[in-house]
């Protein structure tokens, strides 16, 4: 794990200038029910639907990666002077968009709130348009990062949660879970999207190590007391601390306007 990590943080600094903002030009669309956007590839379900005021993306499967994308924000803009302002938007990718005629498709708020005043419905009515978008950090203000029990869990045999509100912007890479005071760490694996499992299950309650990178950095997020010995599934358990972190990626020229 060290050596790749090694190997993958020399490879990308060596060929473009560190940056937090790279823009991508592409096109977006829109979905005109919200039910497409909690469908399942990240595994939020319903849930996507309470995310960011309902401003919520589904991106395609490279900027879904294998649901390492779930959770990541952007700011998104539309490009016609004439009916787009200079903010757009600002969503959380929830899903996976299998559709390959856009990289983006948003929910129909986060859409029109590309729109000047009054010119929402002029471009819900072209239903697709050539945007550019950035990453940005996910800046939850009130909720810490928190792990959520699937119903398919079975204790002591069985683990399988969701991390939820994962602040800043980079990647969750891979979880590890222990008893609480043990160092007998054993890794979970991504079984799809944002879900995460085990079947050799510490016992008592437990705590879990996240390595978060992208980029250029890459760094163990220790959270030492998240579920109770008595976890149960369906819950939802705040992990008590905040990613706030910045990545780095790689692009050249680095875009780092205030888009407003
Ligand atoms: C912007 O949108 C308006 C209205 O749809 C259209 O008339 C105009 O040609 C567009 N401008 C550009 C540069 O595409
Ligand atoms: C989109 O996907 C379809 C089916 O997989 C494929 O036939 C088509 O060439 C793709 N279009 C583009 C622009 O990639």
């Amino acid at each position: 794990m060290a050596f790749f990590f090694c190997f993958l943080f020399f490879f990308l600094s060596s060929f473009a200038a560190a940056c937090d903002r790279c823009v991508h030009q592409t096109k977006a669309a829109y979905f005109s029910s919200s039910a497409p956007l909690s469908s399942g590839a990240c595994g939020y379900g319903s849930l996507a639907l309470s995310f960011n005021a309902g401003y919520l993306a589904a991106g395609v499967s490279s900027l879904y990666r294998d649901g390492v994308g779930c959770g990541a924000c952007f700011q998104i803009r539309c490009k016609n002077e004439t009916l787009c302002n200079g903010g757009g938007t600002k969503v959380i990718l929830t899903d996976l968009n299998r559709n390959n005629q856009t990289d983006l498709v948003l929910s129909s708020r986060a859409f029109s709130a590309m729109a000047h005043q009054g010119m929402a419905r002029d471009i819900l009515k072209l239903g697709i348009l050539d945007v550019e978008y950035k990453r940005i950090p996910c800046d939850y203000k009130k909720q810490k990062l928190s792990v959520r029990v699937e119903e398919t869990s079975q204790r002591p045999h069985y683990l399988a949660i969701k991390l939820l509100y994962q602040g800043g912007q980079t990647d969750i890479v891979a979880v590890d879970v222990a008893q609480v005071g043990s160092s007998n760490w054993r890794y979970m694996s991504r079984k799809y999207g944002t879900v995460w499992d085990t079947s050799r299950v510490p016992m008592g309650a437990l705590q879990f190590r996240l390595v978060v990178t992208g980029g250029f950095d890459g760094k163990w997020v220790w959270a030492p007391k998240v579920l109770p010995a008595d976890w149960r599934p369906g819950m939802t358990y705040d992990s008590g601390i905040q990613i706030t972190d910045i990545a780095q990626e790689g692009c050249s020229p680095c875009n780092d306007q205030h888009w407003s």
